[in-house]
């Protein structure tokens, strides 16, 4: 069955659309994991991603920053345009790409160096400071921005690994802040954390949408409810709808999306 098209409307009807997705499937080998999803994105706005396991979320996500390139025998098909911008034609740099569009996974992996440098890293490389004094100033804001800088001030310096997991997921996320992006892409970020953690980096995401376009993947209701604005629902690779979240929610069209979150199935 041929997925209707996704409701265009938005929790704030002004808010610019960020990322426009026409027409993407993606391929492992011969197997078709994500079949001709259309979306429309938009900016300073959390959008969530949901649907029962295997359905294409992660794969979805991983079209908005190439990350699909790094997996042997994938291949995207179809068009997803950042601000206008084919992230897919030859002129684009990756690696440029995946600054201007973060990604945090479910597991917290921050480098095996300090708490400093897992945030100094990006901007070093991409040359955003000059000299460091400007470096510390990044790395202060950005652990600041990420509601981890009170707890890390005074051991910046100790390995990050040595954080907490909710910690660690909250450098991770000022590491992906340091150079400045303009999307974020979350992986399930709160399934390895405890509901303390989980709560605090949800209030965070919260704060983070005034600056950035944020796409989360989630497998609880009650986030997707609590964090996003805008929530769709896959289903065997395919978009079923999308809309605003709390239409979703307490109205949505397609029975599926009903059986989905009334957890009939999934
Ligand atoms: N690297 C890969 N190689 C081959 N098949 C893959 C690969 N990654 C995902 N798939 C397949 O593509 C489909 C979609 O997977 P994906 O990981 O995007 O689902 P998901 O919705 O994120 O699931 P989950 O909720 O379990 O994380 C699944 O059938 C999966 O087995
Ligand atoms: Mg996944």
């Amino acid at each position: 069955m041929i997925a209707p098209p996704p409701v265009l409307h938005s929790a704030d009807p002004n808010a610019p659309i960020k990322i426009a997705a026409r027409d993407v499937s993606v391929f492992y080998g011969a197997k078709q994991a994500l079949f001709d999803v259309s979306m429309d994105i938009a900016d300073k706005t959390v959008t969530a991603l949901i649907g029962p396991s295997g359905c294409g979320k992660s794969t979805f996500l991983r079209t908005m920053n190439r990350m699909n390139d790094t997996i042997a025998g994938a291949r995207v098909a179809g068009r997803i345009e950042i601000d206008g911008q084919d992230v897919n034609a030859r002129s684009v740099d990756p690696v440029l790409l995946r600054a201007r569009v973060g990604m945090v996974f479910q597991k917290p992996n921050p480098f095996p160096k300090t708490i400093y440098e897992n945030v100094a890293y990006g901007p070093r490389i991409h040359g955003l400071a000059d000299g460091k004094a400007e470096l510390d100033g990044i790395v202060e804001a950005s652990l600041k921005r990420a509601g981890l800088w009170d707890e890390v001030a005074d051991r910046l310096h100790s390995a990050g690994t040595g954080l907490s997991g909710g910690q660690q997921q909250r450098l991770v996320i000022a590491r992906a802040i340091a150079v400045e992006p303009e999307v974020i892409l979350m992986d399930e970020p709160c399934s390895a954390l405890d509901p303390i953690a989980t709560a605090k980096i949800e209030e965070l995401i919260d704060e983070l949408r005034e600056r950035y376009c944020i796409v989360i993947v989630t497998h609880s209701m009650a986030q997707a409810a609590r964090v996003s604005q805008r929530t769709a629902f896959f289903h065997l690779g395919r978009l079923i709808e999308m809309g605003d979240t709390e239409d979703i929610f307490t109205n949505p069209r397609e029975r599926r999306t009903l059986d989905y979150i009334t957890g009939r199935f999934g």
